[in-house]
């Protein structure tokens, strides 16, 4: 493989993740960040070209893409990050992908479909937990069902989560919850619903999130209501419960800083044991209005295996020549059968 690309927010917890990973399939992707010492201090380890730019330079970001025919971004919380690197990936005519599970980043793409589409530049967010499995489920439930008027998708997962990950979750606690009705995102309380759903192993109860899928499935799919859940012990429906009350508190930007230093005082994310124990599994269905139904599971690894695994799949194929111009979901450029090709996943219908 031989085309460059380059991986920003590469000293993150994901982003080395996904550079060790691509070292070790026999690539040379360019790392960079803003964080000059620990960019240049894994490029030295891994003997991978590094470069150093700030995002609110687009002149520097124009010159740190030189070059570069795919941009692999880690740099979240990404409501902050992906408008300065997608401006860029434009105007540079490198495709842009990135790991993000932020609506707010998927929409404001989405509406730059047609700009990506006279520029031959590819935008393609959520390569990795978020969205790839889920998104590929919905897109083969589409298949069995044509008609299917409603999409329900839920996770299990068993890990933990990222520091990057608890902090975006920290910016979006006061938001409440959303769904997709009738084509349009609508807002819904913390915690709207629970129904039971069995991963395999029995029923469990889920809880509905405002998960990446309300958006991009229905952009993979054209399903007009999606909702999104996931397991909920006793603390979180607690948790999302009382943050009804709490939202104008979860809101206060001295809680919101005093929570992201709680969050920076932990681990960076799942020690290596921990994701090998760790597996997550997706379950989804979808009905049309003549009682039809279908359903399906999808078994994987750990959350931040699968977004390694998935990240680079979705590159290698963007390396191949497979990168459709304008806004894309995983589904919608590669099909439902893309995440099938990542290793220690698999899909059985129900
Ligand atoms: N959707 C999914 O499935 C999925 C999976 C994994 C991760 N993620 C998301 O990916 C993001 C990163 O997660 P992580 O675990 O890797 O977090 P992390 O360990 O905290 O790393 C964050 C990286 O982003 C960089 N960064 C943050 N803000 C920046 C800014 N304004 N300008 C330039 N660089 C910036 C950081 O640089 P410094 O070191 O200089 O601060 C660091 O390189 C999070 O938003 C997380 O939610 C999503």
């Amino acid at each position: 493989m031989t085309s460059p690309y380059l991986i920003y927010g590469a000293n993150g917890y994901t982003g080395e993740l996904i550079a060790r990973e691509a070292v070790r399939r026999g690539q040379h992707p360019v790392l960079a960040g803003r964080n000059r010492e620990a960019v240049r201090s894994l490029g030295s380890e891994l003997r991978l070209e590094h470069r150093v730019f700030v995002l609110d330079d687009s002149r520097a970001v124009d010159e740190g893409l030189k070059g570069m025919t795919a941009v692999l971004h880690c740099a979240g919380p990404f409501v902050h990050t992906f408008r300065p690197m997608a401006d860029a990936c434009l105007r540079a005519k490198t495709h842009y992908l990135d790991v993000t599970g932020e609506i707010d980043v998927y929409e404001p793409l989405a509406a730059r479909d047609a700009e990506a589409r006279a520029a031959g530049v590819m935008l393609l967010p959520g390569v990795g937990f978020d969205v790839v499995p889920s998104d590929c489920l919905a897109a083969h439930l589409k298949q069995r069902l044509p008609g299917a008027t409603h999409l329900f998708l839920a996770f299990h997962s068993v890990g933990g989560l990222s520091r990057g990950t608890a902090t975006t979750m920290v910016e979006n606690l006061h938001r409440g919850g959303l769904v997709r009705r009738d084509g349009m995102l609508t807002a819904v309380p913390a915690g709207w619903r629970t129904r039971r759903v069995d991963f395999g192993r029995g029923p469990r109860t889920v809880v509905s999130i405002p998960w990446g899928d309300v958006s991009m499935a229905y952009h993979s799919t054209g399903i007009p209501n999606i909702e999104d859940y996931t397991t909920a012990t006793g603390p979180l429906l607690l948790a999302m419960k009382t943050s009804r009350l709490l939202r104008p508190l979860l809101a206060n930007s001295a809680v919101q800083s005093f929570l992201k230093r709680r969050v920076r005082s932990g681990a960076p994310g799942p020690n290596a044991e921990q994701r090998a124990r760790g597996r997550t599994v997706f379950w989804g269905e979808v009905t049309d209005e003549a009682g039809g139904r279908a359903a399906s599971r999808l078994y994987g690894p750990e959350g931040y295996t699968l977004t390694t695994l998935t990240a680079l799949a979705a590159v290698e194929k963007v390396l191949s020549g497979a990168a459709p111009p304008g806004f894309q979901t995983p589904a919608k450029a590669y099909g439902p059968d893309f995440v099938l090709g990542v290793e220690g996943v698999s899909r059985e219908d129900l």
